[in-house]
């Protein structure tokens, strides 16, 4: 009854890190290349969940804009566009708030991990952001989300939420949308602690690696990566209690298309001060022409700036119908 169709989001904030390419944006490009059809979105609703410097914010929105087109995205294949500029995210955003129970809600452990230890001065819009994501998948009925392991949670949600609508209403509206978790690096891990994920928000700058980082800093960023001091093991089964080390292992098979375990046997009984070094050269060869084509996009903010306008032309031209026939159901 749906057509394929894959929709996925990134906040602007900060830098795109390398967490958030080999994790989303590197799949996001594969998906739009399989013929599929594609919608990708800086979610900059959610990005204001927490506080952002107005400035800030307009930057790092043209600026994922630029990262999404230096990656392999393409503007005409693929809609790319900036969620605040089509109204219905927000629309249908409120019409899930009055579907989801605050029972699930507070279940969400990213809200709980974000608000910290003093909750009562999270915003409210922290506290829905689900709901807000629901809305964003299910505004194009979605039918596959390519995200990291760390959107599971708020995938079930979505899921929960499309199911509780249709029940409810007595239709068959909304699909039940498949997360596409894939891929060695659903979940790339701090440099400097291998118990969490990398981060754009993380305020370590030497916990990832920035998608604009240059070469030298990208060096001295693995060079400083936590490890332990013993050497690659010959089986992918030695590193199962030293996350640490996988971590940079399944970088480095990440950014060379290799298996984990293909490239532990390629540095087998190696050192870390060896395998350091090639693991930089690998990240350098394969960022630095991106940051290059980032630097280049970003001379252009009008340039940017029109794509994202003609994008959320598209996106609107899917949205406003299936909203309009949500306030039909709903009885507006
Ligand atoms: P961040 O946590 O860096 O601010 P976002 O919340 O904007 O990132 O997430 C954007 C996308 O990048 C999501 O699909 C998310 O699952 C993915 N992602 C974020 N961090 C990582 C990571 N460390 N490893 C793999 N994927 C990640
Ligand atoms: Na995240």
């Amino acid at each position: 009854k749906f057509t394929p169709r894959v929709f996925s989001g990134i906040q602007p904030t900060n830098h795109l890190q390398l967490g958030n390419y080999l994790g989303a944006v590197k799949r996001f490009v594969e998906m739009q290349n399989s013929g599929i059809e594609t919608i990708y979105c800086i979610v900059d609703l959610h990005a204001i969940t927490v506080w952002q410097e107005p400035a800030d914010l307009q930057r790092a929105t043209r600026e994922l804009a630029a990262g999404y087109i230096a990656s392999g995205l393409d503007p005409e294949k693929s809609i790319l566009f900036n969620q605040s500029q089509v109204a219905e995210h927000a629309q249908l955003g409120w019409i899930f708030n009055c579907v989801a129970r605050m029972g699930w809600m507070n279940r969400m452990t990213q809200f709980k991990d974000k608000a910290g230890k003093d909750r009562e001065k999270a915003s409210v819009g922290l506290f829905s952001y689900p709901t807000l994501m629901a809305a964003d998948i299910l505004l194009y009925h979605t039918t596959h989300v390519p995200v990291g392991e760390d959107q599971k949670q708020h995938l079930e949600l979505t899921r929960d939420i499309a199911a509780k609508f249709n029940n409810d209403f007595g239709v068959d509206f909304f699909p039940i949308t498949e997360p596409v978790i894939e891929g060695v690096a659903t979940r790339v891990m701090s440099l400097r602690d291998g118990s969490k994920k990398m981060s754009k928000s993380d305020p370590s700058d030497m916990s990832r690696i920035n998608m604009t980082d240059d070469a030298d800093t990208i060096a001295k960023k693995i060079r400083k990566a936590k490890t332990d001091p013993d050497p690659l093991p010959d089986h992918l089964d030695g590193l199962a209690d030293r996350p640490e080390a996988r971590n940079l292992v399944n970088i480095y098979a990440a950014l060379s298309e290799a298996t984990p375990q293909a490239v532990v046997t390629q540095f087998a009984g190696k050192q870390f001060g060896d395998f350091k070094p090639a693991l930089a050269d690998l990240a350098v060869a394969k960022l630095a022409p991106i940051a290059n084509e980032m630097d280049r996009l970003m001379q252009d903010p009008a340039e940017i700036d029109r794509i994202l306008a003609h994008g959320a032309t598209r996106a609107h031209a899917i949205a406003a119908p299936i909203l309009e026939k949500t306030y039909k159901i709903v009885g507006m």
